[in-house]
């Protein structure tokens, strides 16, 4: 594996979950495969659980890795070609990355959505010049638009506590104070569409996601509707896609918050959210303190996506 961004990465989908399944079983088992190799974790945003279990799956692989925060301690980066570098921004990105990729082996790259150009954000601009120039192999850690990562996590999460051969799985927006990427609604939707559930997503209208992602999935703009019979609940907030509106908060309707009395409406949910969440804008205390709530061990299943994509990226370097 070269890169990982997208579900496609992962070819066969089952065997990858089947692997991710014999990772955790025995995650100590390849222990000898990352001897001497290194994995660089670039961050050009905030992380809780990308950090943590991107270095705990290194780890259990016998590997090193080095954790760059770009916004604390490291020269400040351009990022633009053509800009005469008069500024505050020190060093080119077009040379930092293949410095980075000098002293390394595997390279994973944070870098959200600016909402300042859609067309660079939907381009991976970050992203991408890493691929191109790093000479390495690249995951997103969650970039402008995807989150892979988050969203393989996930779904070995309803792989492990799914009742029914082919549950119904609902993303529902809600609310939340700022202005949030699509990356996390983006991936998870990727992911669904490729595996065995049936998919539905509920938003207000106005926050329709890229037709690349949501692909044949059912949209279903009455939340209540949407929550009907589902056995997972996958809350997430997201801004505007579309162009007139890309970025924007259109809404904070609190009734699109998920409550008790929503989740009464399901066939027993399960309670899903990547973490980090807003209590009480995003899902009541009750609900995410519930026994139903599956939040830990869906961010526990991040080490567990993690490695299975660092092994596939050792393989493929030797
Ligand atoms: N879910 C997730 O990616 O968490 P962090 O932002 O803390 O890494």
């Amino acid at each position: 594996m070269k890169t990982f961004t997208h579900v496609k990465d992962l070819g066969d989908l089952n065997a990858a979950l089947r692997e991710a399944l014999e990772v955790k079983k025995n995650r100590f088992a390849c222990k000898a495969s990352g001897a001497n190799k290194t994995v660089a974790l670039v961050f050009f945003n905030s992380s809780l659980r990308t950090r943590l279990s991107s270095q705990k799956a290194a780890m259990n692989l016998g590997m090193n890795s080095m954790v760059l925060d770009v916004n604390q301690g490291a020269w400040r980066l351009e990022t633009e070609r053509g800009v005469v570098m008069d500024g505050d921004k020190t060093e080119h990105l077009l040379e930092a990355i293949p410095v980075m990729g000098a002293y390394c082996d595997i390279i994973g790259v944070r870098s959200f959505a600016r909402f300042e150009n859609k067309a660079d954000d939907y381009g991976e601009k970050i992203l991408n010049q890493f691929i191109q120039y790093s000479g390495r192999p690249v995951f997103s850690m969650e970039s402008a638009t995807v989150h892979p990562l988050q969203a393989f996590a996930d779904l070995i999460t309803i792989e492990e506590f799914k009742t029914k051969p082919r549950p119904k799985v609902v993303l529902t927006w809600a609310p939340h104070p700022k202005a949030l990427p699509q990356a996390v609604p983006n991936s998870f939707a990727d992911f669904m569409n490729e595996a065995c559930v049936d998919f539905v997503i509920t938003h207000p209208e106005g926050y329709e996601l890229d037709p690349q992602f949501v692909r044949g999935a059912k949209v279903e703009y009455d939340q209540k509707k949407a929550f009907e019979g589902a056995d997972f609940i996958y809350a997430k907030n997201w801004s505007a896609f579309r162009d007139d509106v890309y970025g924007q908060v259109l809404s904070k309707d609190m009734h699109w918050t998920v409550d008790a009395g929503k989740m009464s409406l399901t066939d027993s949910a399960f309670f899903m959210h990547c973490l980090p969440v807003r209590r009480n804008m995003i899902v009541t205390d009750d609900v995410i303190e519930s026994p139903k709530s599956i939040v830990i061990p869906e961010a526990a299943n991040r080490e567990i996506a993690c490695q299975v994509v660092l092994k596939r990226m050792l393989e493929s370097l030797q």
